[in-house]
């Protein structure tokens, strides 16, 4: 694995400067975005955020932590969490920043069983890039959290967009018979390009569609940066 993001929270968190990255989708779209974003306080976390961080009970997990905000500061509220990453550069920037319990593992391939709250913020779930891989994951999470287990978790829908470029890829996905948020982009970070990554912006009525057909009930916020509650009632 090309890990461009952990190198990307490895310089941000050194450097006295911003860090910038770029996100090149495959139609060559190329959107520039600072890594402070990843290094954020509890004051400018999005209010669902704030809110799934009160609701956070007992064993907790971060799925897809990046450079730690989130577990930062439940660790800082003495909440017993976990970070976990894909990445391992992303891995030591959390341990760097003092998170205690860490682990370098996939959102696919978690191996952490009775969990009690599951965290995935900053748009990460559409990793599951199709309705089988999403419908399988969120399977997964229902085995890996205790009967009273919670899962809080965000996603962007593609939907409120009026950029031509962006409602052409929307034209291109539906004239494929894919779903219209479904994208592939890399990163690209100084002279580091990674690999391409699938990833399904989903709509909210489609990942609603994904929670139907598991044992989970949902609760949604938003209609643009959509978050979400799944619990076991
Ligand atoms: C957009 S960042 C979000 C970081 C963090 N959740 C936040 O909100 O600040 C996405 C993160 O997902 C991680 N990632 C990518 N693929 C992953 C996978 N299959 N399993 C776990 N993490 C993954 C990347 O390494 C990166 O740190």
């Amino acid at each position: 694995m090309k890990d461009v993001f952990g190198k990307v929270y490895l310089d941000a968190y050194h450097a006295d400067h911003p860090v910038y990255y770029a996100i090149e989708r495959d139609d060559d779209y190329l959107s520039i975005s600072d890594a402070n974003i990843y290094f954020a306080d509890y004051d400018q976390f999005s209010a669902y955020e704030k809110e799934a961080i009160q609701q956070c009970q007992g064993k907790t997990v971060e799925l897809a932590a990046g450079a730690g905000r989130i577990s930062l500061y439940l660790q800082q509220q003495g909440v017993d969490v976990t970070a976990t990453d894909i990445s391992p550069k992303a891995i030591e920037v959390c341990q760097l920043r003092g998170i205690n319990q860490t682990k370098v593992c996939s959102i696919f391939d978690l191996s952490i069983d009775e969990i009690d709250t599951l965290l995935i913020f900053g748009n990460s779930i559409p990793l599951a890039a199709d309705q089988k891989q999403l419908v399988a994951l969120l399977d997964q999470f229902y085995e890996q959290t205790t009967d009273d287990g919670q899962v809080f978790g965000d996603f962007r829908s593609p939907l409120p967009t009026k950029d031509p470029i962006h409602l052409a890829y929307h034209q291109q996905n539906r004239d494929r018979q894919l779903p219209v948020g479904r994208m592939r982009f890399r990163l690209r970070y100084q002279n580091l390009v990674g690999d391409w990554i699938d990833f399904w912006m989903y709509t909210k009525e489609e990942f609603e569609q994904a929670v139907r057909q598991t044992d989970w009930q949902i609760e949604t916020t938003g209609e643009t940066q959509i978050g979400f509650r799944l619990d076991k009632r």
